[in-house]
């Protein structure tokens, strides 16, 4: 690329996830709050705009796109925007992927291969059917199991993300393991981050990984792998089921010295990090002065990505260190 987007401290952003709505039709007790209030749709950036920024970051060398949300199967017509996202691929672009709650998933599978998405993440807790309930206070786990379905039927490769909480689904680890890597699926385990007011206790569901790590490894032979994905993720080969186990470990285990990645929001701002306030707007620079503009903004960012987040999960400090929620940078 002409001009490659390192930031300060030497890191190569080579990931954009992009976000294309805050709205959901979950409300996931660690995600959300019940009530919340979404952003006006009028400022919610047009396809048109979203494809421009896209391009200009697949110029300067990004070679991943994810669409995530909120939850991206719920935007009007975003299969359009797949397949715009999706003529990149093989020009700069190698993987367009996407984050997903699965509701929506059996309705669309067969039109995101199209697209050309080849795998997917399927954010899912828990297999049974009243805690999925009280988990995303309005989801039917048969509409995601469905999804996931198609979804295989359609030749998309699958990754299950788990947010690991004690005392809420840290009893289905080994299920949830073995029904995945029965289905030739990863499982990725994640330590649940505090980002806004939600609907559980942050200090009591907090569950490190490293002691799931050692309970699994008492039952199980979990092979390291050195590979990376350029995601945040460590990942093992379970022997026994021959399925791959990654743990996301933000609170316990902080990666953001080889951090790759930046987030659009809906609304067109550049989050430099999930766990910081730091942006920059790409709709102003865009609208205001167009393409010269957005990619002087581009060069900005990198000047203020900051080093790694200073999330804490501690009794002694209750609120969030920040108040804006998941749904608004996708995770
Ligand atoms: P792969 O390409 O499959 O490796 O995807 P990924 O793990 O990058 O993406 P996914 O959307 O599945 O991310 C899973 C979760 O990991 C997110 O929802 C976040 O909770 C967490 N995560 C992803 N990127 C970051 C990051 O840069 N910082 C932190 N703290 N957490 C992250
Ligand atoms: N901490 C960790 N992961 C979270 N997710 C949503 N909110 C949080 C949080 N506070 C996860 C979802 C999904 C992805 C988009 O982010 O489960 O896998
Ligand atoms: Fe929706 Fe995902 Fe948040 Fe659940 S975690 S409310 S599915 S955006």
């Amino acid at each position: 690329p002409a001009r490659p987007l390192v930031d300060r401290f030497g890191r190569h952003i080579s990931y954009l996830r992009i976000s294309v709505t805050d709205r959901c039709d979950f409300r996931c007790v660690y995600c959300m709050a019940e009530d919340m209030q979404f952003l006006p749709k009028k400022e919610i950036l047009s396809f048109a705009e979203i494809e421009t920024i896209a391009t200009a970051f697949v110029t300067r060398g990004v070679t991943r796109l994810r669409l995530t949300g909120g939850e991206p199967l719920v935007r009007r017509d975003i299969i359009e925007l797949v397949r715009s996202l999706g003529r990149h691929i093989g020009h700069g672009l190698n993987e367009l992927t996407m984050t997903t709650n699965g509701s929506q998933l059996a309705k669309h599978a067969e039109a995101l291969v199209e697209a050309g998405m080849r795998r997917i993440n399927v954010s899912l807790d828990t297999l049974d059917a009243e805690r999925f309930r009280a988990i995303t206070r309005r989801g039917r786990v048969e509409d995601v199991l469905g999804g996931i379905d198609a979804a295989q039927a359609a030749g998309l490769k699958i990754k299950i993300n788990m947010v690991a909480m004690r005392g809420v689904n840290d009893d289905e680890i080994e299920p949830m393991m073995a029904w995945a890597h029965g289905r030739g699926m990863g499982l990725t385990l994640i330590e649940g981050m505090p980002l806004g007011e939600v609907g559980i206790d942050r200090v009591d569901s907090y569950l490190p990984l490293r002691e799931l790590r050692d309970r699994l490894a008492k039952r199980y032979t979990l092979e390291k792998l050195d590979h990376r994905t350029g995601g945040p993720a460590r990942y093992a080969r379970v022997a026994e089921t021959g399925g791959i186990l990654g743990f996301i470990t933000p609170m316990s285990h902080n990666f953001c010295e080889s951090c790759n990645r930046v987030r659009l929001t809906a609304t067109g701002q550049l989050f430099l990090c999930l766990g910081q306030e730091d942006q920059v707007s790409l709709r102003d620079a865009l609208r205001e002065g167009g393409a010269e503009a957005l990619d002087a903004a581009l060069d900005q960012a990198m000047l203020i990505k900051p080093k790694g987040h200073d999330f804490v999960i501690d009794r002694a400090r209750p609120e969030p260190a920040l108040g804006r929620h998941m749904s608004v940078t996708g995770g």
